[in-house]
């Protein structure tokens, strides 16, 4: 289920799914887990959604808390201008390959829809019946004026689950790369004008995987034509860049940190999420004014609860993983339950032997331009120059924010625990969820294979052989035994 944040119990009163009142399932429950994962954990997540989109004022009979503001903001403000309008939307299934495209073709106009939205990994909002609702623009996008969708951070950071939206998941299908490109040829075909977007993917690549983007580098660009006070210099020259894609973490363990981002650099404040925003048309001035908005963004960020795990647990054998996980991994990652502590500790790259781009990608002048500017209150908020390494993170709620690593390489918690079985090269398949395994369900192959030629179809598998999408590092588990890696692997569903 979706732990609603604590103004929404107090609107509705604890709620607690079937399965969780009747007792824990257990593996002879005849129910299948496409319910379980489908209607009973995520039905609560929708049910929060709509309940602070539409309810929350008149139920709460008055003012919104700040949380409650922050995600309204989300689903309303246009802090960017529109990426495309419904009716470059509705022709985008005109520039795909086969058999994708006749299918398409043969579709009714609401299943054409829908097919569009997975096509690019496009996450439905909660409609009125408190159902997934492919009508409205995609839960990363606020609806403007005339069919626009304007992007929000929801369409990085809003997910799905076993087939079932989730705010505050990262979304793990994203395919902004495809969908820009084919944004652009629609609208070269309508001769609708180019967005921001259109025009920065000419420049810079999105992503090279579904799933994970280009967005650090989005940042370092944004950054080059803004002094430290946030005015706008557009004669600025952008430096090297050094181009790989980042799995984004779940905004649920945001509450827990110190700091932000895979190397923890960044101080946690409304100025620093206010990133995306940082176009040219959004003057410094926009941005003071956005802050209280970014504020109460942050504040909802910080009143999400991890999900918990919807299908069966072995409660021996987790309670077995517990010890072993006190023992090996808690020193980094924290311990958890009703005495939880973690205390965020970033691990030195040379000991934990991830992959180290991201760690270099970011250049000492933008970490110094934070630090010497608006972004970090001109220095009274703490930024990190060099970071040694990666934050080790909070757990809560892992098996639901797959794929694993600040990269996404690794799509279960079974391959992160055997290093040296981690695929080489993966793709997901449709159906979605391996409770095996606990994470994404994918076809393993050593290499991408040969007949897959359209980069659009590259895509769609994660190759660690490529820049920045090493697999490797992570070892720690290798000091466990078969048996205490399958414990430590039921406990963390636990979390
Ligand atoms: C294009 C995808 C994308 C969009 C849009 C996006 N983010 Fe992110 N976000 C990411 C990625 C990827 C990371 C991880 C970056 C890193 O660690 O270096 C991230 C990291 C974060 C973090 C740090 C979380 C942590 O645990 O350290 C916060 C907070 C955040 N984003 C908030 C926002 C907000 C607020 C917006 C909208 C203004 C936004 N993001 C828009 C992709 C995105
Ligand atoms: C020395 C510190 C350290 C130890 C010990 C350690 N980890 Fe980690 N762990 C990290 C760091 C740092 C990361 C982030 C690495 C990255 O993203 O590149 C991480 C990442 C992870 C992730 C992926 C998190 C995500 O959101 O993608 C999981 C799961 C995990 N560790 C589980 C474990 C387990 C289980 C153990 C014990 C067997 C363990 N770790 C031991 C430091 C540690």
């Amino acid at each position: 289920m979706f732990t609603t944040p604590t103004p929404l119990r107090r609107l509705f009163g604890p709620v607690r799914p079937r399965w969780q009142r009747r007792g824990l399932p257990t593996s002879n429950d005849r129910e299948p887990i496409g319910e379980r994962f489908g209607l009973l954990v995520c039905r609560l997540s929708l049910v929060a959604l709509l309940a602070i989109v539409s309810f929350g004022r008149e139920v709460s009979g008055g003012e919104l808390s700040p949380a409650e503001k922050g995600f309204r903001n989300l689903r309303t403000q246009h802090y960017l201008p529109p990426d495309f309008d419904e009716e470059v939307f509705a022709e985008l299934w005109t520039t795909w390959g086969e058999p994708e495209r006749t299918e398409a073709a043969n579709a009714t106009d609401a299943a054409r829809r829908k097919l569009t939205f997975e096509y690019y990994g496009l996450i439905p909002a909660p409609g009125a019946d408190r159902q997934p609702d492919y009508a409205q623009p995609a839960l990363g996008y606020a609806p403007g004026e005339k069919g626009a969708w304007h992007m929000t951070c929801l369409a990085c950071h809003g997910g799905q689950v076993a087939g079932q939206p989730m705010a505050g998941l990262p979304n793990s299908n994203i395919s902004l790369q495809t969908l820009t490109e084919d944004v652009r040829a629609v609208k070269l075909r309508l001769k609708k004008p180019f967005g921001h977007l259109d025009y920065g993917s000419l420049q810079l690549p999105l992503s090279a995987t579904n799933g994970t983007t280009n967005s650090v580098m989005f940042g370092v660009v944004l950054a080059t034509f803004r002094r430290p006070d946030m005015s706008v210099d557009l004669k600025r020259t952008v430096p090297p860049l050094v181009h790989h894609d980042m799995d984004a973490p779940p905004f649920w363990n945001v509450k827990y940190k110190t700091s932000l981002y895979a190397d923890g650099f960044a101080p946690k404040t409304a100025r620093v999420i206010m990133q995306f925003m940082m176009i040219p048309r959004n003057s410094a001035e926009t941005m003071q004014d956005w802050e209280p908005q970014f504020a109460e963004i942050l504040a909802w960020i910080e009143s999400l609860e991890a999900p918990k795990y919807p299908g069966p647990i072995d409660e021996p054998l987790a309670a077995n993983g517990r010890m072993v996980f006190e023992e090996h991994c808690a020193k980094c990652h924290g311990t958890y339950g009703a005495n939880g502590r973690y205390l965020q500790q970033t691990i030195d790259i040379r000991e934990l032997g991830t992959d180290a781009v991201r760690l270099e990608a970011l250049t000492p002048d933008f970490r110094r331009w934070m630090k010497e500017g608006w972004m970090s209150h001109y220095g009274e908020d703490q930024v990190i120059e060099e970071p040694a390494g990666y934050v080790a993170p909070p757990l809560h709620g892992i098996w639901a924010s797959a794929p694993y690593l600040h990269n996404g390489s690794v799509p279960t918690l079974w391959h992160l625990l055997h290093p040296d079985k981690r695929p080489m090269v993966w793709k997901r398949t449709a159906a979605g969820y391996d409770q095996a395994r606990v994470g994404l369900e994918v076809t393993e192959y050593p290499a991408v294979p040969d007949d897959v030629a359209e980069p659009r179809d590259r895509r769609r598998y994660f190759d660690t052989q490529l820049f920045g999408k090493s697999a490797a590092g992570h070892t720690f588990p290798d000091v466990l035994s078969p048996a205490e890696k399958q414990a430590v692997l039921e406990y963390l569903k636990t979390l």
